[in-house]
């Protein structure tokens, strides 16, 4: 449709209709008749209310959402279609890694490929919008959901925001086919919260969310991204969903925003319970007025903005401007020409799950392992030869979904003992040694898993006995460990970051038997694993891998890849050395060296993390070199060239991810002590090298300074290139 058409249309709606746009309901409503009552209708909603909302979240299925954009246009007074939006951030039936496994990739690609797949998917299954990417900057394991961000860093979190927007949404128009919109959240600052607690305080300085937390927003945004989400949390005390600063001025006009900005679920009642509105009138007039377009689950909007405007408490241009960009996302994805898009169950049974798609989910799941350890070689295993037992709560478990897997099916998943076996491994044995989690209290889990784990508490000393026994009898031990999939995301905040104390006893009584072991951790966030650390011969982290998780295990574990991954967020050594990021600041008493009491440092624990940020063995090895630069000032807009050649020395084909830090030594505000700005991902045969060059220039080395301008300030800077964050190997170069 025209924009000139689209604009009448508004003009032809009544102010009811208008505001039914704005309100965005779970499909609970949609998919039965008269259940507007009852415990489901928590936030309260009439059934005149939701009958026209103008969109929906949560449901999916090609039959199911056609059968209701149907009946929804018979009772749309203008013919509007209805919108259908769901979290698919990890993929849609064929699930990928986890986001945080993702960024381990270091290779943007993957993602953005994840995010094509889970496009198709969708938009087949009649989706039109995805809440993702999350591209929230988080530093604290504690908060549950790391998992869903790609990590620790700014610019490799722009990296993949990039991407994934580009897969959802493609280069072109909206309404092309197997596109989705996407929704870039969450806006902002939601992966501070104190103390890694859900949805507590954000205390964030401006230069810290201009520096750090804004990037890969940004970059979102200027890939495209449709749409965008509030955060739960308050920035300077004001919450996100009321703070117009945040919203128009820095958003908007900053930023350069123009899609559709959606509230987080019931987020705009939430600002009562923040204690900045007395109740949900004035949390909708704070809202609408902050530039929200979209009430995600609450009534403030539906049974508010008519009297806000009736009392002139508020402009009809707000509720327009709204309204008319919730229109032209419709607009843009197509739905006044097509309301049903790419709704096709014949093409559902074509594309969901299909070979393609499980292969690529395979290649993606092997590329974000990150191997932490490997002595003597124990790695790769060998598929005839070797008496291997495979023991651990994960070892034949399907739990290697991310929890906002919600179109996910368990029996779809390659479970490890499915990997090894289709990997043609002869002497293999499988054994479940321990429970996923003794701990049930805070867990909400489905019956039968439930009643599973149960089941697994109650037998724990027999689950222990038979897996020693195998242990004994076997060459090698896998220990397949980790968390169950709900101990991580949204609401999963944890204190305690060691694995589950039956899972800790497993490990220490296989090692008292075989100290053979092999630990390949399946989990959400970085772990404290020191002690897994010191009982096991290789660690491997795997994540949380999704569909084809035990294939692409197998595939590392048997040398048919080679790991590559790299860590996109530090493991610290113990909780309390939480937050602990690499690109963290100068003190006034470093360490550097010393040994005196005086100083940043704690007297129980080394201040660096067990892991650092960029960290990830190969089973083969590699050389880089000492860094040439082409010259030694870089001036106005000129560029200075890095190089390094790196080699494969080793006996295996791999790769190396080369990573590019600088340091600016002198500014008008303190800087980071490195900061990444640049990567690449080579692929070497043995014997083989490359050339790895990066090109430096002023606007790389921008940052907000003591009067909040965006500036490059001349002086000196280091510049060091290696295979992690913690890397000496370094030069230094003057800006004139
Ligand atoms: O997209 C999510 C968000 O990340 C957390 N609250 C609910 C939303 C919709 O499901």
């Amino acid at each position: 449709m025209e924009d000139g058409k689209l604009k009448e249309l508004l003009s032809d709606m009544s102010v009811e209709e208008k505001i039914d746009q704005l309100l965005q309901v779970t499909g609970y409503y949609f998919e039965e008749e008269g259940v507007v009552t009852g415990p489901n209708n928590q936030a309260g909603f009439m059934q005149q209310e939701v009958d026209l909302a103008g969109s929906v979240l949560g449901i999916a299925g090609a039959d199911k959402l056609i059968g209701i954009q149907k009946k929804y246009m018979e009772k749309q007074p203008h013919q509007i279609p209805l919108l259908f939006m769901a979290d698919i951030i990890n993929g849609f039936r064929t699930i990928f890694p986890i986001p945080l496994a993702q960024g381990c990739s270091f290779d943007p690609e993957i993602a953005k490929i994840g995010a094509e797949v889970a496009a198709k998917e969708s938009a087949v299954s009649g989706l039109h919008l995805t809440f993702s990417p999350m591209v929230d900057l988080v530093r604290d394991p504690r908060w549950g959901r790391v998992m869903e961000s790609t990590g620790e860093d700014p610019y490799l979190n722009s990296e993949f925001a990039r991407a994934m927007v580009k897969g959802y949404q493609g280069d072109g128009e909206l309404s092309q086919p197997y596109k989705i919109a996407a929704c870039v959240k969450h806006f902002a600052g939601y992966g501070a919260p104190m103390a890694g607690r859900e949805y507590n305080t954000v205390e964030l300085s401006n230069r810290t969310l201009f520096d750090s937390y804004l990037p890969s927003y940004q970059a979102a945004i200027d890939a495209g991204c449709a749409t965008a989400m509030t955060s739960f949390n308050t920035l300077d005390r004001i919450p996100s969903t009321a703070n117009k600063w945040l919203m128009r001025d820095i958003l908007r006009t900053h930023m350069g925003f123009e899609g559709v900005l959606i509230s987080d679920w019931a987020a705009i009642e939430e600002i009562i319970h923040h204690g900045v509105a007395e109740g949900k009138k004035q949390a909708a007039r704070l809202a609408l007025e902050a530039g929200v377009d979209i009430d995600m689950m609450t009534t403030c909007y539906c049974r508010n903005i008519k009297e806000l405007l009736d009392e002139n408490k508020i402009d009809s241009a707000l509720l327009d401007e709204a309204v008319y960009r919730v229109l032209v996302l419709k607009n843009r994805l197509g739905l006044f020409e097509n309301p049903f898009k790419d709704a096709n169950s014949q093409w559902e049974e074509d594309v969901i799950l299909s070979k393609e798609h499980r292969k690529l989910a395979r290649q993606a799941a092997a590329q974000t392992m990150v191997l932490l350890k490997n002595e003597d070689q124990i790695l790769p295993l060998k598929k005839e030869g070797q008496k291997i037992a495979f023991i651990g709560p994960h070892a034949d478990s399907p739990y290697l979904m991310g929890v906002w897997s919600i179109f996910g099916r368990m029996e779809d998943v390659i479970t490890i003992k499915e990997g090894v076996k289709r990997a043609g491994v002869t002497e293999a044995s499988f054994y479940r040694g321990a429970p996923v989690v003794s701990d049930l209290t805070k867990l909400e889990l489905h019956s039968e898993v439930r009643e599973q784990i149960l089941s697994d508490i109650k037998a724990s000393k027999a689950l222990l006995k038979e897996a020693l026994l195998a242990a004994q009898d076997s060459d090698i031990v896998v220990l397949a460990l980790g968390e169950y999939p709900a101990q991580s995301g949204e609401a999963a905040s944890r204190t305690n970051l060691h694995l589950d104390p039956l899972q800790l006893e497993l490990l220490r009584q296989v090692k008292k038997i075989n100290p053979n072991i092999v630990t390949v951790l399946l989990n959400g966030r970085p772990l404290i694993i020191e002690d897994v650390l010191a009982d096991s011969k290789a660690v491997l982290e795997a994540w949380l891998p999704g569909t084809e998780g035990g294939n692409a295990i197998a595939d590392i574990l048997f040398g048919d890849v080679t790991p590559s991954g790299k860590l996109s967020m530090s493991f610290p050594r113990t909780v309390g050395q939480i937050p602990i990021y690499y690109n963290d600041f100068p003190t006034g008493r470093p360490v550097l060296g010393k040994k005196e009491k005086y100083l940043s440092q704690y007297i129980d624990c080394p201040n660096e993390p067990l892991f650092p940020f960029g960290y990830g063995l190969s089973y083969t090895a590699f050389e880089i070199s000492p860094i040439t630069l082409s010259h030694k000032i870089l001036s106005g807009d000129g560029s200075i060239q890095a190089s390094v050649c790196v080699r494969n020395t080793g006996h295996r084909e791999g790769a190396q991810v080369i990573q590019l830090y600088i340091k600016d030594e002198v500014g008008s505000v303190s800087r980071p002590n490195r900061e990444l700005k640049g990567f690449r991902k080579v692929y070497l045969k043995p014997g083989e090298e490359a050339e790895v060059v990066f090109d430096i220039n002023t606007s790389m080395l921008k940052f907000y300074d003591n009067t909040m301008q965006y500036v490059c300030e001349p002086g000196s800077f280091r510049l060091f290139i290696g295979a992690d964050s913690a890397t000496e190997n370094s030069v230094s170069f003057t800006v004139e």
